[in-house]
């Protein structure tokens, strides 16, 4: 049974240890490119060359697969921060970006962070898409841009970092007490999804 000094409910879960926010990060990006490595390299430090297809969902990583897009798509709301990731060794992955930017733009919130990330940056010789094209792209979406590789631990810790510090800065922005007294100090733009009890940002 709760406890006078309980919080009322929230969604903690299994990992439910001391934290000050929580935060909902999805990974997306066509099926392959990397996102349950990238996940699993994050999480466990750990990598497995099989390739085992994501099948439904998981906590934080999405399917790639495109009959489970309806699904997928469900899952966007809510979410804060996103990592679109493509393979730098895979064209199609590449010119996919743009359709899942759409259907970010489409089905979350207004103020949801996104970093574009091209993973297997250590597949050198078979790379068909050379990191300026990825940086322009990341450019023209107004998206942050790594190139990252889940297999040899490059760029990983600091992409899951990067996203966090991001969505920390942008609360902070819209806490500002810059709106008129009076009002809820919560700022303008914060959206109908309420972000994780802000009471200011440490990280
Ligand atoms: P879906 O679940 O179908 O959407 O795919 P996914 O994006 O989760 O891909 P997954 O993580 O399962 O990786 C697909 C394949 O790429 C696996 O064989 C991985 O071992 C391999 N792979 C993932 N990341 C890297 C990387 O950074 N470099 C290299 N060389 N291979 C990688
Ligand atoms: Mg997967």
């Amino acid at each position: 049974m709760a406890s006078a000094g309980d919080p009322p409910t929230g969604p903690r879960d299994a990992a439910d240890q001391n934290f000050d926010y929580m935060f909902k990060l999805l990974l997306i990006g066509n099926s392959s490119v990397g996102k349950t490595s990238f996940l699993f390299r994050y999480a466990d430090d750990s990598f497995t060359p099989a390739f085992v297809s994501t099948v439904g969902i998981d906590f934080k990583d999405t399917a790639g697969q495109e009959r489970y897009r309806t699904i997928t798509t469900a899952y966007y709301r809510g979410a804060m921060g996103f990592l679109l990731m493509y393979d730098v060794a895979n064209q199609e992955s590449f010119t996919a970006v743009q359709d899942w930017a759409t259907q970010i733009k489409t089905y979350s919130w207004d103020n949801a962070q996104v970093i574009l990330v091209g993973n297997k940056c250590d597949l050198e010789d078979e790379r068909v898409v050379p990191a300026e094209d990825g940086r322009r792209l990341a450019e023209d979406l107004g998206f942050e841009f790594f190139e990252a590789s889940a297999k040899e631990n490059i760029n990983v810790k600091q992409v899951f970092e990067r996203l966090v510090d991001v969505i920390c800065e942008k609360m902070n922005e819209s806490l500002e007490p810059s709106s008129s007294p009076g009002s809820n100090g919560k700022g303008p733009a914060l959206g109908d999804t309420p972000p994780p009890q802000p009471s200011g940002c440490s990280c």
